[in-house]
């Protein structure tokens, strides 16, 4: 027995990438359905990523859930690249006129999620065998499984905003589907620990043995990130052979101010550069992580999706609200416009911050001629502060 059920927008996955979308589409009067394989407190307790691009604040204060981000949220105007010691400040401010704010994406699932409840959102999760159907025809549809029971969602368009390891993706013939990859050759060990960050601004640094970044998620709440072999796993770092390493890593000067304390999150993650093309098939739309992945280097990976659903909601509500069809047919060279350009510079920054088991002594010398080169000139660091504070939306 399959229930039916209809929606004007069909959105598959409850991340930051969907929880938007069905956010902006509600304040403009457009209603969604949103279906998740999981459920709402193990995506709320997912540990990701921390810093916000300007573009990516006002989108969540215009979108109506910026109230704890802009009471919360730390605004910063640099941060540090560091190389065996030596430092260089990246004055985002002063030579963008922008700044970035540190506010976890914990955070803003949270806010999203208490926003959609609020206003009654339609949602399924824990739910099982997603197929996406009919998306090259004005009728497409969701087929999934709940409680046991076949539910067919059918709407006016899909959303695909369900990650790297989602199916919305997959749901595009393969002779239509380009993918991109690069699978960098080492993890990041992440740690959070109740204790009060070592610097105000964030540290990215390159050391011999490998590269550590500091960061935070409030003036109380510490988050520290470091290059592991990709083989690592969690049991084999200890705090305190995690204390130890990252000490090294960002020198005895930092290291001096550094307050140490149980971890109680401790995960490693791969890193991946990652870009599907075309973001649409039909009427299904890829958003978010489904559709591209950048290693965490650049801290952009949140920030994309953001500007991709800014994007997608534009064009969906131009459709629907307006008959527009011109924000739809441009939707995915929009996107990938920028996608491209977020790539690279996640890309940049990981050539530039990590040690390569292939490197020979030259690529190691140009690492470290390219930090001398930002440090000693204002247009080479205003190139890294521009794509940092985030690149214009199209
Ligand atoms: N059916 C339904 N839901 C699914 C399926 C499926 N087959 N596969 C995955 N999902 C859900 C996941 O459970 C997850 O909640 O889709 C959601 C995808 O969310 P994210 O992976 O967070 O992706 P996105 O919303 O694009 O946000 C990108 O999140 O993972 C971080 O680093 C990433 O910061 C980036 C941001
Ligand atoms: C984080 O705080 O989790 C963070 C910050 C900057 C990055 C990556 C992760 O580039």
């Amino acid at each position: 027995m399959t229930k039916t059920r209809k929606t004007t927008v069909c959105i598959i996955g409850s991340g930051p990438a969907g929880l938007l979308l069905s956010q902006l589409l509600a304040n403009e009067g457009i209603d969604s359905i949103v279906l998740d394989r999981q459920n709402r407190d193990h995506i709320e307790g997912r540990i990701r990523a921390g810093v916000l691009e300007s573009g990516s604040v006002d989108a969540l204060i215009d979108a109506g859930v910026g109230a704890r981000l802009q009471k919360e949220g730390l605004p910063h105007s640099g941060f540090d690249l560091a190389f065996d010691g030596d430092r260089h400040r990246i004055d985002l401010l002063g030579l963008t006129g922008k700044q970035v704010t540190v506010y976890g994406q914990t955070e803003i699932t949270r806010d999203l999620f208490e926003k959609r409840f609020e206003e009654g959102g339609q949602f399924y999760f824990e739910v099982e065998d997603v197929v996406p159907t009919d998306l090259d025809t004005n009728q497409p549809s969701v087929r999934f499984t709940h409680c046991g029971e076949t539910i067919d969602i059918q709407c006016d368009f899909v959303a695909g905003c369900d990650g790297f390891r989602g199916v919305s993706r997959h749901a595009i013939p393969g002779d239509t589907l380009n993918t991109f990859e690069r699978v960098y050759p080492f993890g990041w060990l992440g740690v959070l620990t109740e204790c009060p960050p070592v610097s105000h601004e964030l540290i990215y640094a390159n050391h011999e043995r490998g590269f550590a970044l500091c960061s935070m998620r409030s003036e109380t709440r510490s988050r520290y990130y470091l290059q592991t072999a990709a083989t690592d796993t969690v049991e084999e770092w200890s705090d305190e052979r995690f204390w130890q390493e990252l000490k090294t890593r960002i020198g005895p000067e930092s290291a001096a101010d550094l307050i140490e304390g149980p971890s109680f999150e401790k995960s490693i993650a791969p890193l991946r550069s990652f870009v599907a093309e075309p973001m649409r098939y039909g009427r299904l739309f890829l958003a978010g992580d489904a559709a591209h992945i950048v290693p965490p280097t650049g801290a952009k990976g949140l920030n994309l999706a953001i500007a991709d659903v800014q994007i997608l909601s534009r064009a969906l509500i131009e459709k629907i609200k307006r008959g527009n069809d011109q924000y739809i047919e441009t939707y995915s060279a929009t996107c990938l416009g920028r996608v491209w350009k977020v790539e690279r510079f996640s890309w940049h920054m990981s050539m530039l911050l990590h040690q390569f088991p292939e490197h020979s002594g030259f690529e190691k010398k140009m690492q470290r001629a390219e930090f001398d080169y930002i440090a000693t000139s204002e247009a080479a660091s205003k190139a890294i502060a521009e794509n940092y504070v985030g690149l214009p939306l199209d």
